[in-house]
């Protein structure tokens, strides 16, 4: 489906974001970022003390797609068209100010169901127990707006009270009013969870919309140097 409105996603983005925050994000993301490893069981994480912006979501909503739309790479993370492409937990050092962490999709019912069991529990390990998780983008489809896996999510990210930031992806599938209402069904659920940022961020990978203030809004959350 061809684009049918490049910047659907202004009005929803437009809210605080202050030319000196743009800046900022667009600043700390031309910094190198360097892949540091996979883990594909919880003690294979890095020591690190470093703060860290994770990405979550439904298998195939665009989580490694829009790492690399932060970084301007087209393959620093890997990417797919078929869900389940990411089965590990992979680490990217942003400069040393932040580490960006790609997360393998939930909700992917074609794997076999050991596989399934082993990276849910990688996931629900990761999410529950390390300390410097500052934020966890949590990514929508634009399209489909939260299913059930996604508000199981939700419920253990606010039961674990690690912040988190709804992200909607590939809004260059969405005319506005669709997207607009998409919003205000997100804004109603977000008051009834306690870790929930109150900004819902939308995007389009392809389009590059929103990427911007994702920037921003991640940078508010790096170490300075
Ligand atoms: P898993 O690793 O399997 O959990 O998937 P993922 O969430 O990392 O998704 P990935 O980034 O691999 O993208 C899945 C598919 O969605 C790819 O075909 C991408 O090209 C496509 N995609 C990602 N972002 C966008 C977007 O903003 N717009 C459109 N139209 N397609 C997108
Ligand atoms: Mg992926």
């Amino acid at each position: 489906m061809p684009s049918s409105n490049p910047k659907n996603t202004e009005f929803i983005n437009k809210f605080n974001f202050d030319d000196k925050q743009l800046e900022n994000g667009r600043m700390l993301f031309s910094q190198p970022c360097d892949f540091i490893l996979s883990a594909t069981k919880i003690n294979q994480v890095p020591e690190t003390e470093i703060a860290e912006v994770a990405f979550a979501g439904r298998s195939n909503v665009g989580k490694s797609t829009l790492i690399n739309a932060l970084t301007g790479r087209k393959t620093l993370a890997r990417t797919s068209n078929t869900p389940g492409r990411t089965r590990q937990i992979n680490f990217f050092d942003l400069a040393g100010r932040l580490m960006l962490v790609d997360l393998p999709g939930y909700g992917y019912a074609r794997a076999p169901k050991k596989e399934i069991a082993e990276w849910t529990a990688l996931i629900e390990d990761y999410l529950r127990g390390r300390r410097q998780l500052y934020r966890v983008c949590l990514l929508i489809d634009a399209r489909h707006g939260p299913k059930e896996t996604d508000h199981q999510a939700m419920a253990l990210l606010d039961q674990s009270a690690v912040p988190y930031q709804l992200i909607l992806t590939k809004c260059d599938k969405l005319k506005i009013g669709n997207l607009q209402l998409r919003l205000g069904d997100l804004n109603d659920e977000l008051s009834q969870h306690a870790a929930a940022h109150p900004h819902v961020i939308a995007t389009s990978s392809r389009n590059k919309n929103g990427i911007s203030e994702l920037q921003a809004e991640i940078a508010l959350l790096a170490v300075t140097n």
